[in-house]
């Protein structure tokens, strides 16, 4: 059973400035609502009972902002009436209980942020969501739990992008299994164009096995001087591990760019 889901949310939020030079950029606004709470949404319909955030000293205000029951309580005593603050405060609360705080101080890297985890993770797989991937219409982590179940194995979430485009993903080799899915066979960190294996983009939702962690610990860094989870998957499927693609229904909306974060909110408002 899958019931824990990681979120790294340490990343600086470089390309979302001048906006994250105050807010955190999981906390931006997307029609309303922080961009974080739809990944909430997600993986709670998908029966996730338990959510590891990973933040990092200068991205307290995540905490805050499920941290803040005296604030609450004191405006609630003064506009008892407000229904929607109280809807609100309830909703905040809820998520509260089911969040732990981990911290990345150096940012070092997807990897090594997972790996902080390590103490905390249960069962023998868990889900990894990145909260720059949204994706709407379609829950994605719930038709990834299910494949798991069906074929024992991790699942990493897929995208056709355009092969202009490769540099800017992980990108699987793969071997078609039906109309959505495929066995991943490798995946290289944001390949060149020549050396992509193909335009099957990594989206950021994976399950991946408790193993994954004793490989972080050994694992060298590789582009940038980051620790990628991708090269631990790949040392992963080297060792006969194995992981499913699945080319997922829904709608993705990169919010991780100021175009792809303006273009979320209209998306989303459309709903
Ligand atoms: C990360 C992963 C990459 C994946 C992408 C999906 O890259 O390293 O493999 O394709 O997320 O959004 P980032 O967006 O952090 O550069």
């Amino acid at each position: 059973m899958i019931k824990q889901a990681i979120i790294p949310l340490a990343g600086l939020g470089t390309r979302l400035l001048p906006l994250t030079s105050v807010l955190p950029k999981e906390l931006l606004p997307i029609n309303g609502k922080p961009g974080l709470e739809y990944i909430l949404e997600e993986g709670i319909n998908a029966g996730i009972k338990e959510f590891i955030f990973i933040i990092s000293n200068k991205k307290r205000e995540i905490k805050k902002y499920f941290y803040n029951d005296s604030f609450y309580k004191k405006i609630i005593k003064k506009k008892s009436k407000d229904k929607r603050l109280k809807l609100e405060f309830s909703k905040i609360r809820k998520y509260k209980k089911i969040i732990k705080f981990v911290y990345q101080n150096v940012p070092r890297g997807t990897g090594d942020a997972v790996l902080k985890c390590q103490n905390y993770v249960k069962s023998n797989y868990f889900l990894l969501f990145f909260p720059d991937d949204l994706i709407i219409k379609n829950n994605c982590s719930l038709s990834m739990i299910k494949l798991h179940k069906k074929y024992k194995s991790s699942v990493i979430a897929s995208k056709k992008v355009k092969k202009k485009d490769v540099s800017r993903w992980g990108i699987f080799n793969l071997k078609k299994l039906n109309k959505n899915n495929f066995l991943i066979k490798d995946v290289i960190e944001k390949p060149s164009l020549k050396k992509a294996p193909s335009n099957h983009a990594v989206i950021g939702r994976y399950i991946l096995p408790k193993k994954i962690f004793k490989i972080l610990q050994n694992q060298k860094p590789g582009q940038n001087g980051e620790i990628h989870i991708t090269d631990a998957i790949k040392t992963l499927i080297d060792k006969k591990e194995k992981f499913i693609g699945h080319i997922f229904s829904g709608k993705y909306l990169d919010c991780g760019t100021m175009e792809g974060y303006i273009n979320s909110s209209i998306e989303i408002s459309k709903l």
